[in-house]
């Protein structure tokens, strides 16, 4: 093992922020980026900046919509250590972009909005964190508003998204009363002065709340509420336990405010201090992990026309294993066949460049042309592929038809091109092998019907199916009497999805169920991977 190579995966954390739109994700980016010097710009910097900025948003439709498809990479160094933020799109409709870019990142910080509290997004998207176990960082945004009592918000995390909470800040009153947050993890208290609000203040060091200064700092009021909430915290909230941090068991908590980078460099810190290195992980064959000599990496998000002048598409590669290096031989597993890239880009807070070698952890944009697909493992030869970047039962179904009968190959070019983008699924009917698209939200279906008259000059029309839900099909065995009963009865609603799955698309809930009952040796699942 080169000692070499363990140095710099231990350099390395790459997190995503998660959230509902409007949390606060962009302005907490942001402020990320702002400490690790990362950009320069301080405070007047309109939080969506970064999302709109040329870096992430690249086709024109994200532009007309104002909505940043893309799922980009932004890099930065803070205290010694190399962090890769992946960015992901807060829009609903595009919630399986994010479920997979979950699937490349060590570790999650979840944005909460005080006022709001637990919101829709948010819990779909720490539901997929849980079932994976990726350690979560809790950070309660916009203090300097009037919000929930912090017991109370966090009585709701606890219970809306299964969480077990420990505090490492406490506010000091809230909205107008706003005084700033004592410091658990490093007992100190932080002052926030809104007129000095983009300042960085030194902390105070309190490592005895009933020091009678205190009073003095924030007022006799503010400081008795202030021990009696710690006190009250000892009681009810486990310690904090770095290991149960990290087995995904135990989510530490931040408060601040992101617009006011108040509280912001305490989460970085700690993230710092506390955050998973590149971590393990599982393929078909075995468990592989960073400091293996062999380069290993993924395909997790492929985007297209990144640059307007050129049409190709840029593959996102989670570095798993090894070291990746320019112009180097890999293994391309589900083709077999070798591939070298001469210009693998890797990216910055603002930027991407060509890079010679990168490591686990790192995200690596490759040029690709049509080889890629997500969920594509790269290797120095071993058959091996990675798990775990499953597609999910789409909610939205329709059938997609060819408009224009001499522009039959783009049609069926961009078609391929779009899912293996995972722009949406594609499943063929079996009994007459016409094609529907799943799409998680319905936005998606304008997305391909633009993208395939400007990407690939094919015309698309869509006609709507009653369907519910995919099912992917479970059997052990495919030539008992009940399997074929099944398949014979549900033909006309059986097809298979991009990957030649067997998948039943049920037209209702009521189906599903019956279908469940009926026949028991017939497993259905909601996801492609089980
Ligand atoms: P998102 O990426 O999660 O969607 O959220 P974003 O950062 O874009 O923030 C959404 C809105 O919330 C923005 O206001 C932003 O300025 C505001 N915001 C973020 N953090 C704080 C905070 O700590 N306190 C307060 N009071 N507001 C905060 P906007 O008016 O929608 O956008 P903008 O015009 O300010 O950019």
């Amino acid at each position: 093992m080169a000692s070499s190579l363990v140095k710099e995966i231990n350099k390395r954390k790459t997190f995503g922020i998660i959230s509902h739109p409007d949390a606060g994700k962009t302005t907490l980016t942001e402020k990320l980026l702002l400490f690790g010097g990362a950009i320069q710009e301080a405070g007047a910097v309109k939080s969506n900046k970064i999302k709109k900025g040329a870096t992430s948003d690249f086709m024109e439709i994200e532009r007309q919509r104002g909505i940043s498809v893309a799922t980009s990479v932004l890099a930065f160094e803070y205290k010694g250590k190399k962090i890769n933020i992946l960015d992901t799109p807060g829009h609903k409709d595009f919630a399986e972009d994010t479920f997979r870019t979950l699937t490349a990142v060590d570790s999650v910080i979840v944005v909460i909005d005080v006022a709001k509290g637990v919101e829709e997004q948010t819990e779909k998207l720490v539901q997929v964190c849980r079932m994976r176990k990726i350690p979560m960082l809790v950070f309660i945004n916009k203090m300097d508003r009037e919000g929930k009592d912090a017991f109370d918000l966090l009585d709701e995390v606890e219970q809306k998204l299964d969480l077990t909470v420990t505090p490492l800040s406490w506010p000091i009153g809230m909205g107008d009363r706003f005084q700033g947050i004592y410091n658990i993890w490093e007992k100190n208290i932080k002052l926030f002065s809104p007129e000095n609000k983009q300042r960085v203040t030194e902390g105070i060091e309190f490592e005895d709340l009933s020091n009678p200064e205190l009073d003095e700092i924030v007022g006799e009021s503010a400081a008795q509420e202030l021990r009696d909430d710690i006190e009250l915290l000892d009681g009810v909230y486990p310690s904090f336990d770095k290991q149960a941090y990290l087995d995904g068991d135990l989510q530490p908590v931040f408060f601040g405010s992101a617009l006011n980078n108040f509280g912001v460099q305490e989460l970085l810190n700690a993230f710092v201090d506390i955050a998973p290195n590149p971590m393990p992980k599982e393929s078909d064959l075995r468990v592989v992990k960073p400091e293996e000599e062999d380069f290993s990496g993924f395909v997790f998000k492929i985007h297209a026309n990144m640059d307007p002048n050129h049409r190709n598409r840029l593959a996102f590669i989670k570095v798993v294993s090894g070291k990746f290096e320019r112009n180097k031989n890999y293994y391309h597993v589900r083709l077999g066949k070798k591939m070298k890239f001469s210009a693998p880009n890797a990216f910055f807070a603002d930027k991407k460049q060509v890079v010679d070698e990168s490591y686990p952890g790192d995200i690596i944009g490759l040029h690709d042309s049509g080889n890629f697909r997500i969920g594509d493992t790269l290797t120095e030869g071993e058959e091996m592929h990675f798990k775990g970047i499953p597609s999910f039962s789409p909610e939205h179904f329709r059938y997609v038809n060819n408009a224009d009968p001499m522009k039959a190959k783009q049609f069926e070019k961009g078609i391929d091109q779009l899912m293996d983008e995972g722009v949406a699924q594609l499943f063929i009917m079996e009994y007459n092998n016409r094609k529907i698209i799943g799409t998680v939200g319905a936005l998606q279906y304008e997305v391909i019907e633009y993208r395939l008259e400007h990407e690939y000059n094919a015309k698309v029309t869509y006609e709507n199916i009653n369907i519910h839900r995919a099912c992917w099909v479970e059997v052990e065995d495919e030539s008992s009497e009940e399997f074929k009963e099944f398949m014979r009865v549900k033909q006309k609603y059986m097809a298979r999805d991009k990957y030649n799955q067997l998948v039943f698309l049920a037209d209702s809930a009521f189906t599903i169920q019956m279908t469940q009952e009926k026949y028991p040796s017939v497993k259905l699942h909601f996801v492609s991977e089980f």
